[in-house]
């Protein structure tokens, strides 16, 4: 039963309106005494000649109380309608109860392909925390899409291709020890091309050497690709070690390599199209008109770009997925790189090129010093997410020494807690690390609402009877009508986060939700002797229902939960 939709099509009879325009305009009041749905009537202020708090007044006559909705009352201009909250309780919680951990999905999604490009590391670079920011969104994007109903196909692009590579193998050659590579390969490869550059500064004609090299991997040479192929596969060997961790996996790790051979076809079809012009040399579409500048296709020496390369990709990926949407998961320091491709192909005359968005994520700032490892400026992630782990260990073992599962459960609980912070406020925003608000159990934060899900598992645990049929007419208090109008608001956070692209509304319904929970929990004992039998029946359905809503939009934001903490 979906108590908005029903509500809209009472107003919608009583006003004339059409269910669209009320639709479009009711709200959720401020506060939950005002009633659960709002109709702001100064809407019809114009065609009826009346002054809003006189149609609400006159509206809330032609409306009389059903099985669902109990009463409308006229709030100043507003006509605020009250659900009937033990008719709503059992609606909404027999609902989760049934549907588990499908409560709260859709169909509408329905063949329809969302492609999530994320992550995206560099081969033989170290794995940086702007990567870690992209990973946690794209990831949330991806469940929260599949949680509509949509095909969502997830995109590593690994940044495997590029001059660079001719500069990796030259060092190699001179330098590179198989052995000490092997052991720490991010590291010791990272070394040898630093090494490069210095070298280079001295002596310019290893720039020379590493252009060869670099062409011989283009034409294919085998001992160049031989190299390349296993620094790539000695990369993602580490990758794959921190998506483990995180409980991250790829349909496509098709990087930038992927597109060498596609990329002709792509010169010649701008060509053919007009589109390119000389500049200096280089090949380039003009982007004047809209107040970029050009973006290269060809440098003077005739090598691609990474833009070229993200053209072709895209066509590929219009061909091979057919997609709806194709989300590009980069932070905003990207975000012209992104406006002048689309605009390419735009130019071109591609379609699809209105279904590519750029979802840009703000940067990660570092207070504390003391936060981790630095090497450069380079915060390694691993030694980030080990941290949280450990820390989260110190916190378990003095809070609850008798746990069984200390590891497994700090595991969770430490990067849960990472991820959170990634997810907290709207990508944009610069996010400032901080261990003590991460890992505060009370504050906004991971552990809180990991907590507040354990709690209700305990209770559920503690308890010996079902909580089927229950009496829900015996919970209508505040604070049990508010915890299941949060559990109700689930779906709508998912949809707003799927529309705009952010996660975070999914953080921030989780949060709410967990606050809830715990104000019921504080409000109403459930376990105590002198509780009635029937009322502990039907509170217990509230903690079973509450469980399984925490547990569903934590794992929408990438975040798993524990059993006891
Ligand atoms: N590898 C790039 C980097 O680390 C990110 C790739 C973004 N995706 C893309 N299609 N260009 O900066």
């Amino acid at each position: 039963m979906d108590y908005k939709e029903y509500t809209i099509k009472k107003i919608a009879e009583i006003t004339e309106l059409s269910q669209e325009a009320v639709s479009s305009i009711v709200e959720i009041p401020p506060e939950q005494k005002l009633g659960d749905l709002a109709f702001p009537c100064f809407i019809l202020a114009k065609t009826l000649r009346k002054a809003p708090p006189i149609i609400a007044k006159e509206l809330s006559e032609k409306f009389s109380g059903d099985t669902y909705i109990e009463r409308a009352e006229a709030v100043g201009g507003y006509l605020n309608f009250f659900y009937n909250r033990a008719q709503f309780t059992k609606d909404i919680v027999e609902e989760v109860l049934e549907k588990g951990e499908n409560y709260g999905k859709s169909q509408i999604g329905e063949n329809k392909t969302v492609l999530v490009e994320y992550s995206s590391p560099n081969i033989a670079k170290p794995f940086h925390i702007g990567h870690l920011f992209s990973t946690a969104v794209g990831h949330s994007l991806s469940r929260i899409y599949k949680q509509l109903g949509y095909k969502v196909e997830s995109l590593n692009h690994l940044g495997d291709w590029g001059t660079q590579f001719g500069k990796l193998i030259c060092a190699y050659k001179k330098w590179g020890d198989s052995e000490v590579i092997a052991k720490d390969p991010i590291n010791e490869l990272l070394k040898i091309y630093v090494k490069f550059h210095e070298e280079a500064e001295a002596n310019p004609a290893l720039e020379d050497e590493a252009r060869e090299y670099f062409k011989k991997l283009e034409s294919g040479d085998e001992e160049a690709t031989g190299l390349w192929q296993h620094f790539r596969d000695l990369s993602l060997v580490e990758f794959k070690r921190v998506y483990d961790m995180l409980g991250v996996s790829f349909d496509s790790y098709a990087g930038e390599s992927f597109y060498t051979d596609k990329m002709p076809e792509v010169v010649d079809i701008l060509r053919e199209k007009n589109l390119l012009e000389e500049s200096n040399g280089a090949q380039v579409v003009d982007l004047s008109e809209l107040n970029e500048p050009p973006c290269i296709i060809l440098k003077s020496d005739g090598a691609t770009i990474y833009a070229t390369r993200d053209i072709a990709a895209a066509l590929y990926r219009h061909r091979t997925y057919d997609f709806h949407k194709n989300i590009y998961v980069v932070g905003t320091p990207q975000a012209l790189h992104f406006k002048q491709i689309f605009a390419v192909m735009n130019k071109a005359g591609w379609e699809f090129a209105k279904d590519c968005v750029h979802v840009n994520f703000g940067l990660v700032k570092f207070p504390d010093k003391k936060l981790s490892t630095r090497h450069g400026d380079v915060v390694f992630l691993e030694d980030v997410l080990n941290e949280s782990v450990n820390k989260t260990l110190e916190i378990i073992k003095e809070n609850s020494p008798s746990i069984e599962n200390p590891e497994e459960v700090s595991q969770k609980i430490g990067i849960g807690a990472i991820l959170y912070t990634f997810l907290k406020n709207s990508r944009e925003k610069d996010i400032v690390f901080s261990w003590d608000s991460m890992l505060d159990f009370e504050g906004e934060s991971a552990p809180y609402v990991q907590y507040s899900y354990a709690r209700g598992k305990s209770i559920l645990r503690r308890s010996n009877i079902t909580a089927r049929d229950a009496d829900f007419s015996l919970v209508t208090t505040d604070e049990e009508y508010a915890l299941v109008s949060q559990l109700n608001g689930f779906l709508d956070a998912v949809k707003d986060a799927a529309e705009k692209n952010e996660p975070f509304y999914v953080n921030r319904y989780v949060t709410n939700l967990a606050r809830q929970f715990n104000k019921f929990y504080n409000n109403c004992p459930i376990l105590k002797d002198d509780v009635d039998e029937n009322v502990k029946k039907a509170r217990l359905a509230l903690v079973e229902a509450s469980c399984h809503v925490i547990k569903s939009a934590l794992y929408l934001l990438g975040i798993d939960t524990v059993e006891s903490m």
